[in-house]
């Protein structure tokens, strides 16, 4: 028999852990793993906040069945239809066939098409209630947090969100479930990682997911990856971390990206940082794109101001990882950032060009002067190292005033 984590009096934690998989929507490195959280609320009638990956379901059921009890099944709230969390619904349905599935338009349409399932869904809309005894629902449809049928909804007695992706990490839970069982702070760099990689590109939908829930007190925040938030100064930070997130907002400081494969297009990288550091910018982070997951490089690029990319010519295209790197950063609608870019080549140069195009396709600041290196490290391409460098720290000190 699996028991579930009482969170508080009515509130059941029936998520679980994933230690086993590599990548997370087969794309992001999870090295500490990652938690599917589901909840269960009882009262008059008891309901369900999302399930789980449906590698994981039989441990969620046995989960499920002790928290219940007994009693029946009434609501599943699904606040997300991605497979991390809607994976088990099918076998819920199958499980308890009384169950009603509480979703907005777009999650019904979802069900049906993922599991060919239309009768016992409710249907609600924007500000709709639901109570369920002593507790009280309202949805707030929140769209394109990362889904179009993303919601969040509030329990409007004890005042907890119960918030999907939003507000969520990568990292396993390691015992403790709330911030309160924990050090939090482990989980702020995952917290970035998930939203730079999964929810990066919506910024301003989550921007407006802010906004309504900048209308009610929040008192627990309850999403579906990490640590449920109790505490008021992390329930600020991590809705800062977001604020932040979505409006892009960087901090002082600059990725060097950079793709070489014999080091030559490499010392053009260590030449600039070097300069950077002389100027006195301390957040520095250099990152063969070969070498590190693109998950962390994008994480990096969400964080700090400054952005360098350099590239050797590679088949009169960019290296391969580079253009790699740019697509994701497109693919973000990265914005506020100051850009400065290199490249190198041996016969014919094709890399800078790429780069300039990259460059005037974004809404990005572009920094000094690119720089272009034939063959090996000359002094005059030193010098002009030296310049991007330097032009990248003015641009970041003169933001200090
Ligand atoms: C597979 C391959 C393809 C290359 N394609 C080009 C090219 O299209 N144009 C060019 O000028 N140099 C090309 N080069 C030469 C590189 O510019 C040279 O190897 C240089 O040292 C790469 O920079 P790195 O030392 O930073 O790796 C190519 C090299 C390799 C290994
Ligand atoms: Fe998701
Ligand atoms: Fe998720």
């Amino acid at each position: 028999m699996l028991k579930p984590i009482q969170i508080k009096k009515d509130l059941y934690y029936i998520g679980l852990n994933d230690r086993t998989k590599h990548l997370f929507e087969n794309l992001w490195p999870l090295p500490k793993g990652v938690s599917y959280n589901s909840y269960l609320i009882t009262d008059d009638k008891n309901v369900l906040f999302d399930t789980v990956d449906i590698c994981y379901s039989d441990i969620f059921f046995q989960k499920l069945e002790t928290a219940l009890d007994g009693k029946q099944l009434d609501y599943v709230v699904i606040n997300h239809m991605e497979p991390d969390h809607s994976g088990s619904l099918g076998l819920l349905r199958s499980k308890y066939p009384n169950v009603q599935i509480v979703g907005n338009k777009r999650t019904a349409d979802m069900v049906e098409g993922f599991f060919g399932i239309t009768d016992n869904v409710m249907v609600i809309e924007d500000g709709d209630q639901l109570s369920l005894g002593k507790h009280n629902l309202a949805f707030y449809l929140t769209p394109m947090v990362h889904w179009p049928e993303t919601m969040i909804t509030y329990e409007t007695t004890e005042k907890i969100i119960f918030s999907g992706d939003a507000f969520g990490t990568f990292g396993t839970l390691d015992g403790g479930i709330t911030d309160s069982q924990l050090h939090p702070e482990r989980y702020y760099d995952e917290m970035i990682r998930y939203y730079s990689n999964v929810v990066g590109k919506f910024g301003s939908p989550v921007q407006k997911a802010l906004e309504k829930l900048s209308t009610i007190d929040i008192k627990y925040i309850c999403s579906t990856h990490g640590p449920v938030w109790t505490q008021p100064e992390q329930i600020n930070k991590v809705i800062s971390i977001y604020d932040k997130l979505s409006r892009y907002e960087g901090d002082e400081g600059v990725v060097i990206a950079y793709g070489s494969m014999y080091g030559n297009t490499e010392q053009m990288a260590e030449t600039i940082a070097y300069e950077l550091a002389q100027q006195g910018i301390k957040e520095v982070i250099i990152h063969s794109v070969s070498k590190r997951s693109h998950s962390y490089i994008i994480r990096d690029i969400f964080k700090y101001k400054g952005l360098i990319v350099g590239s050797p010519t590679y088949n009169n295209k960019l290296f391969p990882d580079v253009e790699y790197l740019l697509s994701k950063v497109e693919g973000r609608d990265m914005k506020n950032r100051y850009f400065g870019y290199f490249g190198s080549y041996t016969w014919s140069g094709a890399a800078v060009k790429r780069l300039t195009e990259f460059a005037d396709s974004t809404k990005f600041e572009i920094i000094g002067s690119p720089v272009e290196m034939k063959q090996s490290m000359s002094l005059d391409t030193y010098d002009s190292c030296i310049a991007l460098g330097k032009a990248m720290a003015d641009r970041l000190i003169l933001d200090r005033k």
